[in-house]
């Protein structure tokens, strides 16, 4: 049975694709410094696929501890999560973000070369594109100097990563994530945003649960046919299950170079004001928001061309976007 070693597994992309790979056979060891994530999470999981993953709660940020970690440990292949992403936050402490975002990578990567493991999934963003003139985007569309350290931490990193695939002998797939929203059927595990929700779709739930009590719409003035900002909404189960499929694309060698990028996305773009419309409809409340100016930084538009992930990959997003909210709904109504 392969052993894949999930960083930032108790997260929420981590932990959804960590029951997905348990799903498909995987034995999974998660490492996660509980930063960003609640350690009741790996109960969650347990108890959606009646099997305990290891944990080992180290900072990826302490070389010895990681270097260590790799010699107790055999592992197959790699699925590396664990980052700072807030892109707010990335402007007012962008060293903290080199440092979490950067440093630790080059620990993985240089772990990765002694021990000879070759497969590595390496979580990326869209950010990387800022906004791109071409819409929707492909994996050819520049990338741009990324417009937060948060974003540039993605860029920098998926550079470090195709030079030591060249350099050391690595395979690695960068996934360029859109938006990820929802949670997983069971309601056991989701979007878990610890302070004031920074992203858009646990602000909506937590308004209409009454925990927040309006919502702010940044920006009604934007060039799209609402005024408000457009993006790709993609439910997280679909994302984790992109993982999985890139992974047995390294470990089976399909793989047409040494390092692929994907964009995974549903391909299809949704305003804000679409996103409450489909909320209000699918919880059967009125939500309470209020327009008002731009948020820093934030671009008009982005969704994905999906078309390389789905003939390349043969993976293709199966949930609609008013499943992906009713998840989130659920969700938060089990808080
Ligand atoms: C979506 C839309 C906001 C909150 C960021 C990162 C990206 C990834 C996902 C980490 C925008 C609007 C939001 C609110 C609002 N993060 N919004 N009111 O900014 O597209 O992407 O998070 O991997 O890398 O860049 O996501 O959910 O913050 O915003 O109107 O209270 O919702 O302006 O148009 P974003 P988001």
């Amino acid at each position: 049975m392969k052993r894949i070693l999930v960083t930032g597994g108790l997260g929420f992309i981590g932990s959804h694709t960590v029951v997905e790979l348990q799903n498909s056979g995987y034995d999974v060891v998660i490492i996660d410094n509980l930063s960003n994530s609640k350690i009741e999470v790996l109960d969650n999981i347990t108890s959606i696929t009646e099997k305990k993953p290891d944990y080992h709660n180290i900072d990826l940020r302490n070389k010895k501890d990681v270097q260590h970690f790799f010699q107790q440990e055999k592992i197959d292949g790699i699925i590396h999560f664990a980052a700072s992403k807030a892109v707010g936050e990335s402007v007012e402490q962008p060293l903290k973000y080199y440092e979490n975002n950067i440093t630790t990578l080059v620990y993985l990567l240089q772990e990765m070369k002694k021990h000879k493991i070759s497969n590595f999934i390496f979580s990326s963003s869209c950010t990387v594109y800022g906004q791109s003139d071409e819409l929707p985007i492909t994996e050819k569309a520049p990338v741009k100097s990324a417009e937060s350290p948060y974003g540039n931490t993605k860029q920098i990193g998926e550079e470090i990563i195709q030079e030591s695939c060249k350099a050391d002998g690595l395979t690695a797939i960068s996934l360029r994530y859109f938006n990820p929203i929802g949670a997983h059927e069971s309601a056991k595990i989701g979007e878990l945003p610890l302070g004031v929700p920074q992203n858009l779709i646990p602000f909506v739930t937590q308004t209409a649960a009454g925990i927040r009590e309006q919502l702010s719409v940044f920006g009604g003035d934007y060039p799209t046919p609402d005024g408000t900002a457009i993006r790709d909404y993609i439910h997280v189960v679909d994302l984790a299950q992109a993982h999985i499929v890139a992974l047995e694309r390294l470990i089976n060698n399909k793989n047409k170079s040494d390092y692929e990028v994907y964009n995974v996305g549903t391909g299809k773009g949704s305003s804000v004001l679409e996103v409450i419309q489909v909320f209000e409809k699918i919880s059967n409340t009125s939500l309470n928001y209020k327009i008002v100016d731009r948020r820093e930084g934030d671009i008009t538009a982005a969704y994905a061309n999906t078309t390389l992930a789905n003939k390349e990959l043969g993976w293709k997003a199966k949930k609609s976007i008013e499943e992906a909210l009713s998840s989130a709904w659920k969700w938060q109504q089990n808080q």
